[in-house]
């Protein structure tokens, strides 16, 4: 199995790894795979390798794509005071699919902001998708006081750099009995973002409008999955999210918090699997 070593970190990664240029600069793109399209997008402030649970397996059945957002991973950033909105992540990913030639509807697996920019992607551009996964993410936009943090994050980032977040995000993103190997693979990950592709996308999380009215227009088969232990996007809540969208099914991941394909990917996996089945049957 051929391996490349990113930056400077521990970590490896599976090849095929493109880099591609759009309008705004060059992302990093991973790209294995043939078939059906699955266009899986990060959460924050992570990059492609949050998926490495996946990445391999599904590109053995479909054409698998994992960008690098603009400022993360090792994509190119944007400057101090910019602000990155869902609107121009959604626009960035449809860039991606033309630089590729992929002109048929994607299945988009969006975790968390990931989650975020999908609801900008149904609004804009629903006749590009096939189905659609939510993980782990929120229908509504922030309340005053989330606003307020987000922009105290990208104050303290472009202050104190990327591994600052890393330290205070950690924790939260997991469920108690994670390994440690997890969190310090996270850490490594946040640490790699440039720090104004952090503030930018914070800034454009805090300014994100709500999707929840726009659900029960979904047209398309939906998955939607949340780890047992999420405490940002809590189960309840994505369950009541997946209620109002007519062709929806919710699942609860085992022993998982905020990132459940990465900390349960076996569960992660069949669950995805077996959706994907469904649909394709038709
Ligand atoms: C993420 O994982 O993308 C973040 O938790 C999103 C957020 O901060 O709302």
């Amino acid at each position: 199995m051929e391996i490349q070593r990113i930056k400077n970190s521990e970590w490896t990664v599976l090849l095929p790894l493109n880099t591609i240029s759009i309008s705004h600069g060059q992302r990093q793109i991973f790209d294995k795979g043939d078939g059906k399209v699955l266009l899986f997008v990060h959460g924050f402030p992570l990059d492609h390798r949050m998926w490495r649970g996946q990445l391999e397996e599904f590109s053995q059945k479909f054409r698998v794509i994992a960008p690098d957002l603009c400022g993360f991973g090792s994509s190119d950033s944007v400057t101090n005071d910019a602000v990155l909105s869902m609107k121009q992540f959604s626009d960035e990913l449809v860039e991606i699919l033309d630089a590729l030639d992929i002109d048929e509807p994607v299945c988009l697996i969006g975790l968390s902001m990931g989650g975020y920019i999908a609801g900008q992607f149904l609004r804009d551009h629903p006749e590009k998708l096939w189905s659609l996964v939510l993980c782990d993410t929120r229908s509504e936009s922030d309340s005053e006081v989330a606003k307020d943090n987000r922009y105290k994050t990208a104050r303290v980032v472009l202050e104190a750099g990327s591994s600052s977040l890393a330290e205070v995000m950690g924790t939260k993103l997991f469920a108690p009995q994670t390994p440690a190997c997890i969190l310090e693979e996270v850490k490594t990950m946040i640490a790699d973002a440039s720090p104004a592709g952090i503030a930018a996308a914070a800034r454009g999380m805090a300014e994100r409008e709500a999707f929840t009215d726009e659900l029960k227009s979904i047209a398309v088969p939906t998955l939607v999955m949340a780890g047992e232990y999420d405490s940002i996007s809590p189960p309840d809540e994505m369950r009541t999210m997946a209620e109002q969208v007519p062709d929806s099914e919710f699942v609860e991941i085992s022993n998982a918090g905020h990132m459940s394909p990465l900390e349960n990917p076996q569960e992660f996996n069949a669950t995805l699997r077996t959706f994907l089945q469904r649909v394709e049957m038709g």
